[in-house]
């Protein structure tokens, strides 16, 4: 790719500007902030990495939108986090606000761009991208499955202890409590997980998974998780960077794929250089189904309360 902007150079987007720079996925990364000399500071301070990581893309940090121009990709990620008793749907009304403007302005200067948002409630601002940008669905995707599918790996790997490498998961629905883990297509080495561990004990792991978000915050008190946001974020780019049609869960507007018609819920999708490639459907068991469809409920009921 030639150009990615990151927009918010707070906590995710500067994480994930400086995996992004250190992978050389760009040959150029631009990070962008209202904060005058965070972005600037930062972008130099990563740009002085490179010659360790002996990578060379540079990264400039700024204010203006005009730097961004003509990126192949943005990644959204201004907003504000949450902080301990807040849910992500707290979130709503300023991030709306702040996921409408920037994607405004951003795509006013790169009108071609794939388009992926991180900022929370997560798939309602992964709408709030598609209506601002006016974009064709395929190019605006939500970050939430990977990381949910992430921390899933993770505990299954503790609850094991087999590396997390060996771990698939497979995850649908709304990013959070909503979340749909479907345990049967999660795998250790290609065995479902079914096969190795009792139901109690993948109920305590998904749990864990649905309420990850905030044991971070808990622990945190001032914010949000970001390490695990960020790389989250950038195994989608480089999906895309790279042409390499991965399958990951990732939050789209589906239009009539697993029975849902107007809302973004997450779902495995194929991921390439155009972005959204293909929407990969499997059959369901009923329970299944109902769960995705009382998933995609909550976030079209929030989508709903969006204000334009
Ligand atoms: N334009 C550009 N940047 C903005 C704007 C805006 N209109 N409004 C806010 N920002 C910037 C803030 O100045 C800040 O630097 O967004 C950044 C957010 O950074 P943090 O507060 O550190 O938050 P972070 O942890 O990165 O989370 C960002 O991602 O995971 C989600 O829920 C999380 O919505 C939150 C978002």
């Amino acid at each position: 790719m030639n150009k990615i902007t990151v927009i918010g150079a707070g906590n995710v987007g500067a994480t994930a500007a400086q995996l992004i720079a250190a992978k050389e996925l760009a040959n150029q990364v631009v990070l962008v902030d209202i904060l005058e000399g965070i972005p600037q500071g930062k972008g130099l301070d990563m740009y002085e990495s490179q010659p360790v990581h002996g990578a060379d893309s540079p990264v400039i940090g700024t204010n203006s939108y005009d730097e961004t121009a003509s990126s192949d990709l943005i990644l959204i990620t201004a907003g504000i986090p949450r902080k301990p008793g807040m849910s992500r749907d707290d979130l709503m009304a300023t991030n709306a606000k702040i996921v409408q403007s920037v994607t405004k302005e951003a795509v006013a200067k790169s009108p071609k761009a794939i388009l992926i948002v991180v900022s929370n409630p997560l798939d309602v601002m992964t709408y709030v991208a598609l209506k601002a940008s006016g974009f064709e669905r395929h190019r605006v995707m939500g970050m939430a499955g990977v990381l949910d599918s992430a921390r899933f790996r993770t505990f299954v790997s503790m609850e094991l202890g087999v590396s997390v490498e060996d771990i698939t998961a497979f995850v649908l629905g709304g990013h959070g409590d909503s979340m749909v883990p479907l345990p049967r297509y999660s795998t250790v080495a290609g065995i479902p997980l079914p096969d190795l561990m009792d139901q109690a004990t993948i109920d305590r792991l998904v749990k864990r998974t649905r309420d990850g978000g905030i044991e971070i915050v808990n622990f945190l008190k001032t914010g949000s998780a970001y390490y695990a946001p960020a790389a989250a974020s950038v195994q989608m780019i480089e999906a895309i960077a790279k042409n390499k049609k991965r399958i990951l869960p990732c939050a789209v507007m589906l239009e009539g794929e697993y029975g849902i018609n107007g809302t973004v819920v997450g779902v495995p999708i194929k991921l390439g250089a155009k972005g959204m490639e293909e929407i990969i459907q499997i059959k369901l068991s009923a329970d299944e189904q109902a769960a995705l469809n009382k998933s995609a409920a909550d976030v079209k009921a929030t989508m709903d309360k969006v204000v334009f």
